[in-house]
């Protein structure tokens, strides 16, 4: 049985790998400082599995603390979730999210040529297209200009990685840009868990159906989209989750290098239709105001899933409808979130 380590394993992505990973045979250690998670995911990873997972509270920048992780266990592959993702606290401390998001990303990998693991699925992110909106984003598309610290340390690891793999020839890289993962578990034991008062669309309207929060603003509804509002390109979590083991799967049958795919849906949705589609979910109205726009949002965003549909063999399955009914369940199991022990 193969053994992955999964970085930020206790994050919203990170734990439904975890059970996807279980799902197809494989076995998981988790490594992740709890910078934006709580323990209860641990918990609830072990309900839904039927076992626990080797956990290390563990910060990924610190070489001599990860390298136990190493020492340990026979880690086969990686997949390195551990970031920040805030985008709008990345303006505020840029510093923190540079040296942590590429700190770990290199010291991951120097690890993993010390311990010969050669392995490596990485978090990349849409943002790294930019402010262009020639759409569907194909992986050929041009890499753009970041409007954020967070966006420019994804553009960076992506170089860095290549230049890692140009060095170490023998280094299986898969780079997977994300869209805009949303939803949660089918269990409702875990899902997406902000700090405070959320930045993005999904969490926001799950708290204002959840009645935590009063009313949605959409930003902007005077984009050139057919009913004004942005259109994105959701993908459920589960889904994201299943591309991953695919990554892993497609890393064990090809040769050493670089390769890179987008995980999306290749459909946008409007925030309005977002709204209406989480309204049949919860079954009752999201009270929402029109605002301006947001800085830094572009209208139209969605990828081409084409590549990964040939290549990696992977199609999201789920639905917008899906994706909202997900979020709600998670919602009304978990009013306030986790618990913080
Ligand atoms: P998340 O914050 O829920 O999970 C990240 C996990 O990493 C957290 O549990 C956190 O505690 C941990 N972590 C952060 N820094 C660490 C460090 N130095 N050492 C150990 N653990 C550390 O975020 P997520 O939504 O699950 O995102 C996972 C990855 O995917 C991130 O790299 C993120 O940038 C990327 N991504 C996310 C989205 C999205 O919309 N959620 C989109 C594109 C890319
Ligand atoms: C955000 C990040 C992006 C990240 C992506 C994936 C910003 C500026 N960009 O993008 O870097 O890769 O998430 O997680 O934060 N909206 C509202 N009202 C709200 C919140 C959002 O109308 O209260 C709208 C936004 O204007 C946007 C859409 O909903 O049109 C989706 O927003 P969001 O969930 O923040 O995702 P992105 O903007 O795509």
């Amino acid at each position: 049985m193969s053994t992955v380590l999964v970085t930020g394993g206790n994050g919203y992505i990170g734990s439904h790998t975890v059970i996807s990973l279980f799902e197809n045979g494989y076995d998981v250690v988790i490594a992740d400082n709890l910078a934006n998670s709580k323990m209860e995911v641990q918990r609830r990873l072990e309900k839904i599995c039927g076992r626990s997972f080797k956990f290390y509270n563990v910060d990924c920048c610190d070489e001599e603390a990860l390298s136990v992780v190493f020492e340990e266990n026979k880690i086969d592959a990686v997949i390195h979730f551990a970031g920040l993702k805030a985008v709008g606290e990345s303006v505020t401390i840029p510093l923190d999210y540079y040296s942590n998001n590429i700190g770990s990303m290199i010291t991951v990998c120097r690890l993993m040529k010390k311990y010969g693991v050669r392995e490596l699925v990485f978090s990349s992110s849409a943002t790294v297209y930019g402010m262009s909106e020639d759409v569907p984003f194909t992986e050929e598309s041009p890499l753009g200009v970041c409007t954020n610290p967070y966006g420019w340390t994804k553009w960076m690891i992506e170089q860095i990685l290549r230049d890692f793999s140009k060095a170490e020839p023998d280094m299986k890289i898969c780079l997977l840009r994300y869209f805009n993962p949303v939803g949660a578990h089918e269990s409702g034991l875990i899902g997406e868990d902000p700090r405070g008062i959320p930045n993005n669309l999904f969490p926001y309207i799950s708290k204002v159906a959840g009645g935590t929060l009063e009313k949605l603003t959409v930003f902007g509804d005077d984009y050139p989209t057919p009913d004004g509002t942005c259109l994105r390109d959701y993908i459920h979590v589960c889904d994201l989750a299943d591309g991953h083991v695919k990554a892993i799967q497609y890393l064990d049958s090809h040769d050493s290098g670089v390769c890179l795919f987008n995980l999306g849906t290749g459909k946008g949705t409007s925030v309005k239709e977002a709204i209406a589609a989480f309204e049949k979910a919860c079954g009752h109205p999201i009270n929402h105001v029109f605002g301006p726009r947001r800085p830094g949002d572009i209208a139209v965003c969605y990828a081409s899933t084409e590549k990964a549909e040939k290549e990696l063999g992977f199609k999201a399955r789920y639905t917008i409808d899906d994706m909202c009914s997900s979020c709600w369940k998670w919602q009304t199991m978990n009013p306030e979130g986790l618990s913080d022990n």
